[in-house]
């Protein structure tokens, strides 16, 4: 079977290691061309791989036979680039987030379906560790019954001034940060929000774009959500989950399961609190990465790309999540809540 031939479009911090690590490792690709605006980071391509440099990415679509386009660029230029690679028949895997807004999310869709192409959007939280876990807590096992409160925190005390802390480039923490830690509790939950109320907030990056973010989500199943990635030297749990029966805290690699089932008093004037005998406390650690391996997945993209499995992010599922981001930020702009 011949390698995936493949470019990959921005060789920066995120292009040369989360892509081009598993691409090398990967005997089904093969990287034949790299393009980017920097020179130094081309030559640093070439070195690695032997590949095509190129500055200009339509005269590489012209010149290149390719099956896979990689797209780590500016967050601004992913739909014109995605747009541009389907429409030349080239299949595209495009890094998060894959749209600046639903807009350009529907734009990507509309084009590969015309072009008969594969989009493959890049969530990868969605492997992750901490999501595995609790699916099997939570969904197979109904280790604290029912969810009704999903809290799902990062923090960070860490400044930047490149491009992701200005709007105009696609930045700020909420389009940065919201498919890892926005998405990750509604795939959890498998339930689509309904409505939304939002914050966001520029602190201590320069910039114009926010380095606060947190929205409160609704589900239709009824059960919250409250995303949150905010600026603080002390970390907060990443993930509190309150259920029926119980409570799960993820810190850091850290899981603690509370189950709590609390007996009713036979007697109606009495109350019994949430501490029935025996609780069940469970603690482990975590395996692995909460934003999944990057190896793995360009496995299950080798495996799209030659008709063996299907790709298991869908784009109607990353165009749900863009509707979500793009909701939390309408109703911090208009203080209100948003409908979905
Ligand atoms: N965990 C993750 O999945 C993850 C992690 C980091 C970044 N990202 C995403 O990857 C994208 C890139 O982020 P980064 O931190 O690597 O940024 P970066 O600035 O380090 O890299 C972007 C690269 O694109 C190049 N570029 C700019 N304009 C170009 C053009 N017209 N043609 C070709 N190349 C061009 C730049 O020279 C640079 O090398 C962002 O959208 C970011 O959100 C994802």
């Amino acid at each position: 079977m011949s390698a995936i031939r493949t470019a990959i479009l921005g060789y920066g911090r995120s292009g040369s290691t989360l892509h081009a690590g598993p691409i090398e490792k990967n005997k089904a690709f093969h990287l034949a061309a790299v393009c980017d605006v920097d020179a130094a980071a081309r030559q640093k391509a070439v070195a690695r791989f032997g590949c095509r440099p190129y500055d200009d990415y339509h005269r590489m679509l012209k010149e290149e036979p390719l099956d896979l386009a990689v797209i780590v660029t500016r967050s601004d230029q992913h739909c014109q680039m995605t747009c541009d690679c389907l429409a030349q028949g080239v299949n595209v895997l495009v890094t998060k987030p894959w749209a600046v807004n639903a807009d350009e999310a529907r734009r990507m869709i509309r084009t590969a379906e015309s072009s008969g192409k594969l989009l493959l959007p890049w969530l990868p939280a969605r492997w992750g560790s901490d999501l595995r876990r609790l699916r099997r807590l939570v969904v197979e096992e109904q280790a604290i019954g029912a969810v009704f409160l999903v809290r799902r925190v990062e923090c960070s005390f860490s400044t930047r001034r490149d491009w992701q802390t200005e709007r105009r480039y696609g930045g700020g923490y909420l389009r940065n940060w919201g498919p890892h830690i926005v998405d990750t509790p509604i795939q959890l939950l498998g339930s689509p929000v309904t409505s939304v109320y939002g914050r966001l907030k520029q602190t201590i990056n320069p910039g114009d774009a926010e380095d606060l973010f947190m929205g409160i989500l609704t589900l239709a199943n009824g059960a919250l959500v409250q995303v949150e990635h905010t600026i603080a030297t002390e970390s907060l749990p990443a993930w509190f989950l309150q259920g029926t029966r119980g409570t799960i805290v993820v810190n850091g690699a850290q899981v603690k399961v509370h189950a709590s089932t609390p007996a009713r008093p036979a007697d109606p004037t009495q109350y019994s609190a949430m501490k029935a005998v025996p609780d069940k406390i469970l603690e482990e650690k975590l395996a692995g990465s909460p934003y999944g391996d990057e190896h793995q997945i360009y496995k299950e993209i080798a495996a799209a790309l030659r008709g063996e499995a299907p790709y298991p992010v869908t784009p109607a599922s990353a165009l749900e999540l863009s509707r979500v981001l793009d909701a939390i930020r309408t109703s911090s702009d208009e203080n209100r809540v948003v409908a979905v």
